[in-house]
């Protein structure tokens, strides 16, 4: 496994794969690697011929200065887990080489990044943007892979794929699940026992939201049928819950006829935990 810390090593490797003929896969990552990013790691290796994994805590997507102080890192960690996983080349770009001196570009997408997590985060979007467009620009992959879990990232970082016309494919990779279902994150460990249990509520009133589109609802039935459920979980406050259409993110209501995506956050002991699913009629 190779290393680089500049685009323009980056590229002469990736040149290299190219000069054989070989498919290239892109993970971006902010490192601090758990079982989820090697979930997109294993997608990017059974889709490309090499594996591309990009380690970069970007500055732009954080709000408070102390929220980007506080971001966990270990490369050391990081890379022994990738190069484990097979992956061919790290890119661990330095600030100033993805925002170069005097850097005024940007990449929005407007609609899709200043709603539902945007208006709490706002900003945060246009980071991830404006980062995803120059780390796809720096190692022209041919596919890169991003999780389903955060839901708005990847169909925000689908639409810009489209409107820029990146000739990059955009694979979501589905939540890596504890096996009793509680979604993967790296503040499970900080619940308490009876609130780690708690937790469930989030992914059994998703699976029940799912039962019930399959025998057709309403947006406004499922918003229900999922609320009473947290509600009915006294360690559970529900913090956000979403159904906006898969692909557009756009608003819903009335019957249930084209495929939904419910985003949904609760607080556990005060550590928010949050799950996504698409549901189809
Ligand atoms: O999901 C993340 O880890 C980050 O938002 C990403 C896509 C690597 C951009 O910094």
């Amino acid at each position: 496994m190779k290393t680089c810390r500049t685009i323009a090593d980056c590229r002469a490797a990736v040149a290299e794969f190219r000069r054989a003929g070989e498919s290239v896969g892109l993970v971006p990552t902010m490192g601090f690697l758990h079982e989820g990013h090697m979930a997109l790691v294993a997608a990017a290796k059974s889709a490309a011929d090499r594996v591309v994994v990009t380690i970069f805590v970007n500055p732009t997507q954080f709000g408070e200065a102390a929220d980007l102080d506080a971001y966990p890192r270990d490369e050391a960690r990081d890379l022994a887990m990738l190069k484990a996983a097979g992956v061919d080349l790290v890119l661990i770009p330095s600030v100033e080489e993805v925002y170069p001196e005097g850097d005024e570009t940007i990449v929005e997408t407007t609609r899709m990044a200043n709603m539902l997590h945007g208006l709490v985060r706002p900003g945060h979007f246009r980071g991830v943007t404006t980062v995803v467009a120059r780390l796809f620009n720096f190692v022209q992959p041919d596919i890169a892979c991003f999780g389903e879990k955060d839901y708005q990232q990847l169909q925000v970082i689908k639409r810009m794929t489209r409107d820029l016309a990146f000739p990059i494919e955009i694979r979501g990779v589905p939540t890596v699940r504890e096996p009793d279902g509680l979604a993967m994150s790296s503040r499970n460990v900080r619940l308490s026992a009876e609130d780690r249990k708690a937790g469930l509520v989030l992914s059994s009133a998703l699976d029940a939201a799912e039962q019930a589109a399959r025998q057709g609802t309403t947006i406004e039935a499922l918003h229900s049928l999922i609320s009473d459920t947290i509600h009915a979980e006294p360690r559970a406050t529900l913090r956000g819950l979403d159904i906006v259409g898969a692909e557009d993110l756009s608003d819903l209501s009335g019957p249930l006829t084209t495929p939904a995506a419910i985003m949904l956050s609760a607080e556990f002991g005060g550590i928010l935990l949050i799950d996504q699913r698409v549901v189809t009629p």
